[in-house]
């Protein structure tokens, strides 16, 4: 094995590094999916079921197809055969509606796609879409909002495989609730929220006889190909899914959707590339949204604030196909140190589009409620939010009688309150005021899972100093690009500037979805053991060539240190840079492969990894408007190393402004008419935006987690919006007096506070 010995000074490892992409971004020359384009391109518009729960009796498409520059209007009786894809293993083949497009004419929720217009511009497609016309035999959609859970086995088939509705359990949770001597019992609601993205969902699909090339803005281009492969009958090896940039995707990219098949169908039908752009509505039907919960909490705990009884009962409502699981329950039977728990799950279909993974899915609601259960428990106990954590903090994982890799929760909390100024709080509801304004503060801890995606990356010397890195994993605005230079960089010493990164391509080495803040921390690894062998080749052209310095040495002799090699003897003052060596031998690129082990999989790990965090919030109350305000965050984040400080500050904060969102704004409605998501457009689909954007101030507690990878970096994409809407209810409730179960928190929720003047 090569000598790597790093230089402090000169790795870019921890240093905050602007992107490297940022330029071609900012210059309009980074290629989004639906930036390409193609002779002989087609443009494809779905037609919508206007309707959220019957059967499509008569399709008329006679006057669409006459329309100008039509091409064909595609539809269940002539888009030809899709297949339906199944899981492979547990990480390919996941798609979270299942159902390939126009597979019978049932409707199942409102905007399911019926047909396909297909023509020579965007706008005679749209017009042709718009002309076809439907007729359907309707029922009643059933989108009722109470959620109750069906009649599922014991064991559900969800859309990642068989999955146990009783997710942990330990002690006797019942009795231990009945006989503590506090108890709350309460439920918490969260809204279906459905993600926007600025980059709307787009697929470019051509053929070349039976090699089917795709663009897509996917946050996992091998998962897309197997699926495909699948769909369309192909060997794997004949889809190729290019992904060079991403306009973020929150999850709603991760998994394939229905629109990409009838992209591909139309593109076979007619033998031209196919592009189908989605409109911000379809985004709101067909492409995914984080599900609604109704969660019941029940905490029993002893009159000094001890945890003896934690019940955690959710439902999330799903399609009326496929199983859907929003893993409300990841952090509860860890969290908090408690003997007796149980953690348990259900589903409850409703006539909507599929949900899928949304920025901290399950996580994210599960802590609003599990937290503000905490919140209110601290409360009926008389006892501070942050003392009720700190008495009830865990040794070990108690769900699994492991210990933690790195956790340092206690912390989080002591640095989060003392930059907050919490000891200054004045428990009173109200009793805080500033310039006639009332003041409510309020806090939540977060968690979020950490561990390892399988990855592979290939890392180049190349004979002009530079160095390339690739792998199939994406940026989806997160910044692996720059994250991957850094490592390149700090591996050989190449500037950042010399290191060329190629990501999104399903020819590369096959790396991680852009999911569960997992790129990063599997990609450390994977990219080390490729340096490391493009290292160790390198040494050998040293030794082999003739008439290099080196020619006489063996490669153990030898070491490589900031793009030089040296005898280790003799130190590095008389190295030669790697360019020199592989020029003198004619070789153009010293080439390694490099992979990393997941460790999800794992059924039996030794150690439970996690990242850590609280949220210390703020907010202004101004009674006589009823005017409410998020003024203050202090965000502290236990993420293990964090390799790039401004990437990592920069995802906490728009996780945390995403959380103000989530308290505050965000709602998908479903009309109980006819089940169409009435708010399906920027303007009437709130989201928090730079005007309600407080203070903020992150911290990172920078703990190395040596389990996950040799840097110690764990991921931290997701984990700033988890507990943000439970300190803000917490905040809410400080000021008003009360106390908002079902989020958003709305102006007519707060007019019943006394605190009106
Ligand atoms: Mo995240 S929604 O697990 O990509």
């Amino acid at each position: 094995m090569p000598t790597t010995e790093k230089n402090a000074t000169t790795s870019p490892i921890g240093r905050k590094t602007p992107r490297i992409d940022g330029p071609l971004k900012v210059s309009g020359k980074a290629m989004y999916a639906s930036d390409f384009s193609f002779p002989g391109l087609l443009y494809a518009v779905p037609v919508e079921a206007t309707i959220a729960s019957g059967k499509i009796q008569k399709l008329d498409t006679a006057e669409a197809e006459k329309m100008p520059g039509v091409r064909a209007i595609l539809h269940r009786a002539n888009i030809g055969k899709i297949f339906r894809s199944v899981l492979v293993g547990n990480l390919d083949g996941i798609v979270d509606e299942r159902r390939p497009p126009f597979e019978d004419d049932i409707i199942r929720y409102y905007g399911q796609y019926i047909a396909l217009a297909v023509a020579g511009t965007f706008e005679s497609a749209k017009a042709a879409a718009d002309a076809v016309r439907a007729t359907y035999t309707e029922q009643k959609p059933n989108v009722n909002l109470d959620l109750q859970p069906d009649n599922d086995p014991e064991v559900v088939e969800t859309s990642h495989g068989p999955t146990k509705r009783l997710q942990s359990e330990r002690g006797d949770p019942e009795s231990a609730f009945a006989s503590a001597p506090v108890k709350l019992d309460q439920t918490y609601v969260t809204p279906a929220e459905t993600h926007n993205p600025i980059e709307l969902q787009a697929t470019t699909a051509m053929w070349d006889g039976s090699m089917l090339t795709i663009y897509e803005e996917s946050q996992g281009i091998f998962n897309l190909q197997g699926v495909l492969a699948q769909m369309f009958g192909l060997p794997r090896e004949n889809v190729r899914v290019i992904t060079r940039f991403v306009g973020s995707g929150f999850g709603s990219k991760l998994w394939p959707w229905t629109h990409c098949a009838l992209a591909v169908a139309a593109a076979r039908q007619l033998g031209k590339p196919v592009k189908l752009v989605l409109s911000r509505k379809m985004m709101f039907q067909s492409a995914g949204h984080r599900p609604r919960t109704q969660q019941r909490v029940r905490l029993g705990a002893t009159t000094e604030g001890k945890l003896v009884s934690l019940m955690h009962d959710y439902v999330n409502d799903l399609g009326m196909l496929d199983g859907y699981h929003e893993n409300c329950g990841e952090a509860t039977p860890f969290h908090y140190s408690v003997p007796n728990l149980r953690v348990k799950w259900g589903l409850a279909r409703r006539n909507i589009g599929a949900p899928t993974a949304m920025r901290g899915p399950g996580a994210v609601p599960g802590l609003y409620a599990t937290e503000s259960a905490m919140n209110e428990l601290a409360d009926q106990l008389k006892l501070d939010l942050v003392r009720l954590r700190v008495l009830n903090e865990p040794k070990i994982d108690e769900s699994l009688n492991i210990p933690f890799s790195s956790r340092h929760y206690l912390e989080c909390l002591q640095l989060g309150a003392e930059k907050f100024g919490w000891s200054k709080r004045n428990p009173e509801i109200g009793a805080m005021k500033q310039d006639g304004l009332i003041l409510g503060w309020g806090m939540a801890g977060c968690s979020w899972i950490a561990g390892r995606f399988p990855a592979h990356a290939s890392v180049q010397l190349r004979d002009d100093g530079t160095a390339r890195v690739a792998s199939g994993t994406q940026d989806i605005g997160t910044g692996t690009y720059t994250i991957l230079a850094q490592l390149v960089s700090d591996k050989t010493g190449v500037p950042l500037n010399k290191v060329e990164v190629v990501l999104g391509d399903t020819s590369l080495p096959a790396g991680p979805i852009s999911g569960g803040s997992l790129v990063t921390g599997s990609m450390v690894p994977a990219v080390f053991a490729a340096a490391d062998q493009a290292i160790t080749s390198l040494l050998t052209v040293a030794t082999t060539t003739p008439g290099s310095p080196f020619e006489k040495r063996k490669p153990s002799e030898l070491a490589f240190q900031n793009g030089r090699v040296f005898v280790k003897a003799d130190g590095p003052a008389n190295g030669v840079p790697f360019a020199d060596l592989l020029r003198r031998a004619n070789v153009r690129m010293a080439t390694g492969y490099g992979k990393s082990e997941g460790t999800l999989e794992d059924k039996k790990p030794k150690v439970s990894m996690h990242s850590f965090g609280c949220h210390f919030v703020e907010v202004i109350w101004q009674p006589a408007i009823a005017r409410l305000r998020v003024s203050r965050v202090v965000t502290v984040i236990d993420g293990g190393r964090i390799i790039n400080p401004l990437a990592g500050r920069n995802q906490i904060e728009g996780a945390v402004v995403m959380g103000i969102g989530m308290a505050l704004l965000e709602h998908t409605v479903y009309d109980p008419q006819n089940g169409a998501p009435i708010n399906s457009n920027l303007a009437d689909y709130l989201m928090a935006v730079i005007t309600d954007v407080p203070q903020l101030e992150v911290h990172f507690l920078d703990y190395p987690d040596k389990e996950i990878n040799p840097l110690g970096a764990r991921g931290i994409g997701e984990i700033g919006l988890a507990g943000m809407a439970a300190a803000i209810t917490a905040a809410v409730h400080h000021a008003t007096g009360v106390r908002v179960r079902e989020l958003p928190v709305k102006i007519e929720d707060l007019l019943t506070s006394s605190i009106l003047s």
